[in-house]
């Protein structure tokens, strides 16, 4: 597994003579940057918008203009291009590019690429609102949609031509995201993925709380991993201030009792079950109605015990459905984990060192210790993303061996 989807993959971006075509040379960059291979075809109309020399520069590569480029080495670019292309993202797409494309037409070097290809086709359209939702372009849309292209739809908004509808070219987070999956193996499809993330917030009046310094950013990448790898996925967060991932299902909750009320209510019905919640073992005994005033507030706080949400999940654990707990240590590891596996019926479980800044707690990256019945593995310190993914990995090792 690489540690970033994107790298060493080889898109190719066909950019259509839009006003949006500027945007385009920002994904590009970023791609890029992302280590990914990027060629660039354009349409005569897409360079009138921006010129070739911007995309090569970004791309580093030469962008491909004409069909016809005589004494180039490679007078048959039209099929070369996107024989060994990862992907095809056509953005922005012009409803001429669409309505090309919907009749197989092929008279420039970007629709007879697209003809010859044989790798995924993600088309972005961008136009004007009464463009986009004219019937003409509507029924193209849903030929290339039966072709099995992915058309990203556009967004609402303010356009170029000062008016507001749909047909904004959508937003690049959502874009390539939807390139991530389409670039990531689709291992978890049909699986049902629910991860728990973040703190929780134990009240003691409407103002005050315990938490813990959980961010949820380990769960969060879990969630946006396990998506991207075609699962269902459904997120079960404390307070966070992180965007939910695309097409990952939200629930968010605040206290662990609300926590351990989703988790169980939503449990049998999932597959898997990745715990990487910081849960408050305690929760003030009494909570008062109005905010206590400060002279009033008891020297001591009395604690009542949170439920066990991992030990009931165990206690439950259908035939065939993975457990996966996350312990956040200081000292003792190996121990700790080793203890809570077993006494928690888990399949897995992900030791993280909180000792130091660049794991654990807040940290953009991580390094887990993962346990099951079978050994220890040290992963390596990386990003939380793909950190997910490693550990996405063992989880599938355990689905491919249970009945
Ligand atoms: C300033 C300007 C902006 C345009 N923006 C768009 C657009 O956003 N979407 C679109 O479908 N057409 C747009 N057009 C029209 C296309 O450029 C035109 O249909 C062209 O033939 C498309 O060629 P291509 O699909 O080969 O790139 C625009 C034209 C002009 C003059």
């Amino acid at each position: 597994m690489v540690q970033n989807i994107f790298a060493g993959k080889k898109v190719v971006v066909g950019v259509s003579g839009s006003i949006a075509a500027f945007k385009v040379a920002g994904w590009v960059s970023d791609l890029t940057k992302e280590e990914t291979i990027v060629s660039v075809v354009m349409t005569s109309s897409a360079a009138e918008f921006v010129t070739p020399l911007t995309f090569a520069a970004l791309s580093g590569n030469d962008v491909h203009t004409g069909m016809f480029c005589h004494g180039k080495e490679d007078s048959m670019a039209h099929i070369s291009i996107g024989r060994d292309a990862d992907l095809v993202l056509i953005a922005p797409a012009t409803a001429n590019i669409i309505a090309k494309l919907a009749c197989g037409i092929a008279d420039d070097l970007l629709t007879t690429m697209v003809l010859a290809t044989r790798a995924k086709v993600l088309i972005c359209p961008a136009m004007n609102s009464r463009m986009y939702s004219h019937p003409t372009t509507q029924k193209n849309l849903k030929s290339l949609k039966e072709v099995g292209y992915t058309i990203i739809a556009p967004a609402c908004g303010k356009m170029a031509c000062r008016e507001e509808g749909e047909g904004r070219l959508a937003e690049w987070d959502g874009v390539k995201e939807q390139l991530a999956q389409n670039l990531s193996p689709q291992d978890l499809q049909g699986q049902r993925v629910m991860v728990t993330a973040g703190p929780t917030r134990e009240p003691f009046d409407p103002a005050r709380f315990i938490s813990n310094r959980s961010s949820g950013k380990m769960g969060y990448a879990i969630a946006q991993a396990a998506c991207r790898r075609g699962a269902q996925v459904l997120l079960i967060s404390g307070p966070s201030s992180l965007a939910c991932p695309p097409r990952v299902t939200l629930l968010k909750v605040q206290t662990a009792l609300e926590m351990n009320d989703a988790v169980l209510a939503h449990a049998a019905n999932s597959s898997v079950i990745i715990k990487a919640a910081a849960v408050a073992d305690y929760r003030p005994e009494a909570v008062s109605e109005h905010k206590v005033k400060k002279e009033k507030i008891a020297k001591e706080l009395i604690l009542t015990r949170n439920p066990d949400i991992l030990l009931a999940l165990g206690k439950r654990k259908k035939k065939g459905q993975v457990l996966v707990g996350f312990a956040a240590e200081s000292t003792n590891l190996l121990e700790e984990g080793r203890r809570k596996l077993l006494e928690k019926n888990l399949d897995l479980i992900a030791v993280n060192d909180i000792s130091g800044d660049t794991t654990g707690f807040e940290a953009e990256s991580n390094q887990i210790l993962v346990i099951s019945a079978s050994g220890v593995e040290t992963l390596p310190h990386t990003s939380k993303l793909h950190c997910a993914d490693l550990l996405l990995d063992r989880v599938q090792q355990f689905l491919n061996k249970k009945p």
